[in-house]
């Protein structure tokens, strides 16, 4: 059967990583966490003193792109890859509230996309591949046979990160994770380069009252009917 591309954008905290990885996993196809590598160029930049607070100092990291390499491994543990920033793992560093609150200044520059859109151009090149973020169906992959945008109401995308951080022991204030929530949607709806747009053949999902299960569900007979149609 002739392997097709998976796109699955969306809001931040929607699932979407979950559900592709959960896919990806099922129907044996490689996964790839997008907004992990925007992660991983943030906690660089941030480990390197190109940030004062939140100001970003954007000609510092432009001549650090070449220093940064981003590559993926499979855990067995998780049944998810781990992140690695220059062969070191950082899959929990990224995940903070500190990276969270300067990711989408880093992941607005045209430079720094430029260059993760041909790393996981190149990562999908032999199909195969269930991709998540925010630009995948519309500049990644624009032609993806499968496109997803995924939404939830940002109060239960709130209490899901929430408790994602509890769980790891993190400290989290819902407040904060919801201000944080709602800042991210604005910057991603409204940058200048490849802000968050849901492609005009996507299909859409609010997952907001939906299980896991469910979700999966939904998503396998999506798959399904895409794979029924070119077959
Ligand atoms: O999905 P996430 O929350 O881990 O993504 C982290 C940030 O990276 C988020 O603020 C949006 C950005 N991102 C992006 O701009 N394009 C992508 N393809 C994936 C993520």
């Amino acid at each position: 059967m002739k392997k097709i591309t998976i796109a699955i954008d969306g809001f931040s905290s929607c699932g979407k990583s979950t559900m592709a990885k959960d896919l990806a996993k099922k129907i044996g196809y490689v996964y790839v966490d997008s907004g992990a590598m925007y992660r991983a160029v943030t906690l660089y930049a941030m480990e390197h003193d190109c940030f004062n607070g939140n100001q970003l100092d954007v000609e510092k990291l432009r001549n650090m792109m070449n220093d940064i390499s981003i590559s993926f491994q499979f855990n067995p543990e998780t049944g998810k890859p781990d992140t690695y920033l220059n062969n070191k793992k950082v899959e929990d560093r990224i995940r903070t509230m500190e990276v969270s609150e300067r990711v989408s200044i880093v992941a607005a520059l045209d430079f720094v996309r430029t260059e993760m859109v041909a790393q996981q151009q190149a990562f999908g090149k032999e199909k195969g591949v269930v991709m998540d973020g925010r630009d995948i169906g519309t500049t990644v992959f624009p032609d993806a046979e499968l496109k997803i945008f995924l939404t939830a109401s940002p109060e239960i995308r709130a209490q899901r990160r929430y408790e994602e951080l509890k769980a790891k022991g993190q400290d989290a204030s819902f407040n904060e994770i919801l201000e944080n929530v709602k800042e991210r949607d604005y910057l991603d709806m409204h940058r200048e380069v490849s802000p968050l747009v849901q492609a005009k053949d996507a299909v859409l999902l609010d997952n907001s009252n939906m299980t896991i299960e469910q979700q999966n569900e939904w998503l396998m007979k999506q798959f399904e009917l895409r794979i029924e149609d070119r077959n």
